[in-house]
């Protein structure tokens, strides 16, 4: 069933039982916000997540993509569904996710407690890690209730990876320093690259770690961080963010912007401003609100610019539009100022993205093309997903209540590593999947003409 507003529910509910309707929503009533993306949430889930099915990986969107299975989803997804079903929560007080939420999160910590569990570490990049971490420390601001005892903590999987990371940093190979490597490993591509994304992710992490444990060497490698990658062009004077960089020559940066790239990035401008009350921090939040603003809302509706019109977004893309709306929420929540000019914007947003949802069998599965104002192509959990933090984006946070102390850890089913009965994919035929990253894109996307 549709949730419309609740006096158009209740005509509904009066007349035609049956009916398969588009989701609506009045974007100014917060309840209807609510009841649109307690919809939303809940058609995502039961489309797209299986992690909770025999046979299936806990924690994750069905994946990698494989030659016999191209519809797959990344890992990082996983986070990336965990990190937007908490904001849910702490904007809806929606807490039947609790325990698929832990679960989820627990089962992709690893043996060290760091978001790389042998499955994925071959392929996975600093970006990545870091979309789990994002979801960690989520959790922890959230006071979502951390699993059973044996289970690490959200703050501590959090520093756990901030923690690598910085021992990661690079220092005199080559002649970037201070930024991460993209790849973790020389035999994945992507390796020579420095991408803003895990940079960005690592530099959020840090700032919010600040924030949460009052830590100043957080705040310290968070500010470095931010300096490195201003002084390789990667932000601009004029705030712009460009994807990335080559690790070796670290000179002429490739100039594609994404939304998710801007949005990690001032999302972090946001706590660090919030934690200093320096106007160095107030300067650079506000340019980065403005550019991200100018560039990705276009007609007051977001739009990844570089890949959209074209039709060239990839399979990743198609969740960015989701961070770039949650890294404008969180920024007017730690840096209230910014509300004024953002929150129109969301909302506007936000509703070109909801009337979309008008697709698939239910009649109500969302799209992409938000700024058309209607479905017109093939919904996944990354289109899903992204119209539903643009609805969370609008709506107040509120304090919730964890549905049950026994939530994930207590839990007698599947509790993480030993539930293992015969997945269909074997670890083996994982290390053929070399690269897939966030951007798998630095020879698809440069080799395709893309325009910004
Ligand atoms: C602050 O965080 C850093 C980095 O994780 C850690 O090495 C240090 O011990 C922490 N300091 C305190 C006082 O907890
Ligand atoms: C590093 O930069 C210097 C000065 O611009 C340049 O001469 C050198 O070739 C660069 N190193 C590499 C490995 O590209
Ligand atoms: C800092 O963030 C908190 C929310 O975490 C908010 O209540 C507070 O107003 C913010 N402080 C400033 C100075 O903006
Ligand atoms: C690792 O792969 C195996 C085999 O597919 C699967 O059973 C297990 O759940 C996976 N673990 C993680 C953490 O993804």
């Amino acid at each position: 069933m549709v949730k419309l507003s609740p006096g158009l529910l209740q005509q509904l509910l009066l007349s035609t039982p049956a009916v398969l309707a588009a989701i609506t929503v009045d974007i100014d009533n917060q309840d209807s916000v609510k009841a649109a993306a307690a919809q939303v949430a809940d058609d995502l889930m039961s489309s797209f997540y299986h992690g909770d099915e025999p046979g299936a990986v806990v924690g994750i969107l069905p994946g990698p993509p494989t030659s016999n299975d191209p519809e797959g989803y990344y890992w990082w997804t996983g986070g990336e569904l965990w990190a937007s079903l908490l904001e849910l929560r702490s904007h809806t007080g929606e807490n039947k996710y609790d325990s698929v939420i832990s679960e989820g999160l627990q089962f992709q910590t690893g043996e060290n407690a760091d978001f790389l569990p042998a499955n994925w570490t071959a392929t996975a990049g600093n970006d990545d890690q870091g979309f789990w971490a994002h979801a960690a420390i989520i959790a922890k601001e959230s006071g979502f209730a951390d699993a059973g005892s044996d289970k690490p903590q959200w703050l501590t999987l959090a520093q756990n990876v901030f923690d690598e990371q910085a021992a990661r940093l690079l220092s005199g190979e080559g002649n970037c320093s201070g930024v991460l490597r993209w790849q973790l490993f020389a035999f994945n591509n992507g390796y020579n690259y420095v991408n803003t994304l895990s940079n960005a992710l690592f530099f959020n992490l840090g700032a919010r770690l600040a924030h949460v444990t009052n830590n100043q060497t957080f705040a310290d490698t968070a500010s470095k961080t931010y300096d490195a990658l201003s002084s390789l062009g990667l932000v601009t004077d004029d705030y712009e963010v460009y994807d990335g960089i080559d690790q070796i020559k670290c000179e002429d940066p490739n100039k594609f912007q994404f939304s998710s790239n801007a949005g990690t990035l001032l999302e972090g401008a946001a706590y660090m401003y919030n934690k200093t009350g320096d106007d160095t921090w107030k300067t650079r939040l506000d340019g980065l609100v403005d550019r991200t603003i100018e560039l990705f809302f276009p007609g007051g509706v977001a739009t990844e610019v570089s890949c959209e019109k074209n039709g060239n977004c990839n399979k990743d893309m198609y969740f960015y539009k989701g961070i770039l709306h949650r890294s404008l929420s969180t920024t007017m929540r730690v840096a209230p100022y910014t509300a004024a000019k953002i929150l129109p914007v969301l909302k506007s947003s936000a509703k070109a993205a909801a009337s979309t949802c008008t697709g698939g069998d239910n009649g109500r599965m969302c799209g992409y093309q938000w700024a058309d104002g209607k479905f017109q192509d093939d919904s996944n959990a990354g289109t899903q997903l992204s119209v539903l933090n643009a609805l969370v984006s609008v709506l107040q946070t509120t304090n919730v209540q964890s549905s049950t102390t026994g939530t994930g850890g207590a839990s007698g089913t599947g509790s993480s590593t030993s539930s293992s009965p015969t997945g269909s994919g074997t670890a083996g035929s994982m290390g053929s999947n070399v690269g897939v990253s966030v951007l798998s894109l630095i020879g698809g996307l440069l080799a395709s003409s893309l325009i910004i």
